[in-house]
């Protein structure tokens, strides 16, 4: 609600005179934020693991086996806060890892067959027990294992920040808990559904650590009824669905400065009428004797030709806002580039 009101003001704006000093000043506000919240981030990283007592793997290399995953899980990767593997541990927050009890007749290698067999059976696809290992990391939310909530941390974002060697390393020691260990599997040589999970996480840290799961909620309710994430063109913008191929700085001023960076055919037309009455928007329609403009609210407006005074193309504004991140903290705002970092077309 409070969001179209900003937009319809937005679209009722003059468009701004010359350099715009305010908005310099703005970029260079969102910037120092976002550095401060990245070394706030590492912080409670660091203090968390002191707090807990947990060890830091050091940054050094990590090799892809059971052994290294294990100092991962019971280390910096954190799983030990909310899982045990069998008589290990004793936290219960998510599923023991382990063979334990009535509860898991089954250790977690042995167990992901069986879950991957009802991936396969729901997506059509052919899974196998590494790519649910590896989903279960990946795409947290994707799968919930029953009796439990959806509450599983996304590894690869702050604070715990796993890489994708790590994260590697820690399918190597699950799959060892009792299923056939492939490393080729899990790192040489990934299944499709493998690879794409691997390219999210990639894609995600590569835009500074972001939870691309969030993102998409934050694109949900921020982006979507303008944006679409499919080949259609969205309700008024275009189609994100291969934006990441522009690289997330284009992204990101993109958001920041939508001006700068107008997408082809998505210019910002003035008409104004002989009665003076001004509409601003994308020019979606035109015959021989009517122009449609749709607004930045979606609302349509056709103006007969011969009722129109003036019509022109306003390079200085965006029929996107350029106010949106002042809506969005700073996380939701990494996150949705993450997101966005995902999009790689079809
Ligand atoms: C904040 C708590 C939390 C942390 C930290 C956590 N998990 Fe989880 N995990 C859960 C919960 C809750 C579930 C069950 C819900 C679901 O399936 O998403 C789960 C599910 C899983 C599953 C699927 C289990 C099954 O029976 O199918 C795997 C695999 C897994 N986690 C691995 C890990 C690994 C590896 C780490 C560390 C790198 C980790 N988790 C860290 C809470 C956590
Ligand atoms: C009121 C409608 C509207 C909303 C809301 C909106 N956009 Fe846009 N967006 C547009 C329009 C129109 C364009 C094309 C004009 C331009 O490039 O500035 C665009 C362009 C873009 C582009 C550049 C596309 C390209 O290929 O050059 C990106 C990236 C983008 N938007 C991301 C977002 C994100 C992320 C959000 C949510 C945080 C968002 N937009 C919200 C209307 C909107």
């Amino acid at each position: 609600m409070t969001r179209h009101a900003a937009m319809q003001s937005h679209a009722g704006k003059a468009p701004p005179a010359g350099g715009e000093p305010g908005m310099a000043g703005t970029m260079a506000k969102v910037f120092a934020f976002l550095i401060v919240v990245l070394g706030v981030y590492l912080w409670i990283g660091y203090a968390i693991t002191k707090m807990t007592g947990g060890v830091r793997t050091g940054g050094g290399v990590v090799d892809i086996s059971p052994e290294s995953g294990e100092a991962i899980y019971w280390g910096k990767g954190r799983c030990f806060t909310c899982h045990s593997v069998g008589g290990r541990g004793s936290a219960v927050r998510g599923p023991n890892h382990g063979q334990f009890g009535e509860k898991f007749p089954l250790p977690m290698g042995a167990r992901a067959e069986l879950r991957a067999a009802e991936r396969s059976k729901k997506t059509g696809e052919k899974w196998t027990a590494v790519d649910y290992i590896v989903e279960s990391l990946a795409d947290p939310g994707a799968y919930v294992v029953e009796g439990y909530k959806n509450e599983m941390a996304v590894v690869y974002a702050p604070p715990i920040s796993l890489s994708l060697k790590e994260i590697k390393a820690v399918v190597a020691y699950l799959m060892a808990q009792g299923g056939e260990l492939d490393i080729a599997a899990i790192d040489s040589d990934p299944s499709p559904i493998t690879k794409r999970f691997y390219d999210k996480i990639a894609a995600a840290q590569a835009a500074g650590g972001g939870d691309p799961t969030n993102g998409a909620t934050v694109y949900e309710d921020n982006c979507s009824e303008c944006h679409s994430l499919d080949e259609k063109p969205g309700k008024v913008g275009p189609s994100l669905s291969g934006i990441a191929s522009k690289g997330i700085k284009y992204i990101s001023d993109a958001i920041l400065r939508p001006a700068k960076t107008i997408r082809k055919g998505y210019e910002t037309w003035v008409v104004v009428d002989k009665t003076g009455r001004k509409t601003v928007g994308l020019k979606t329609a035109e015959t021989a004797e009517a122009v449609t403009i749709t607004k930045a609210s979606g609302e349509t407006v056709t103006v007969p030709r011969a009722d129109i005074k003036t019509m022109e193309v306003d390079a200085t504004q965006s029929v996107m806002p350029d106010d949106l991140s002042e809506g969005l903290t700073v996380k939701d705002y990494q996150d949705v580039l993450s997101f966005l970092m995902t999009m790689k077309g079809t």
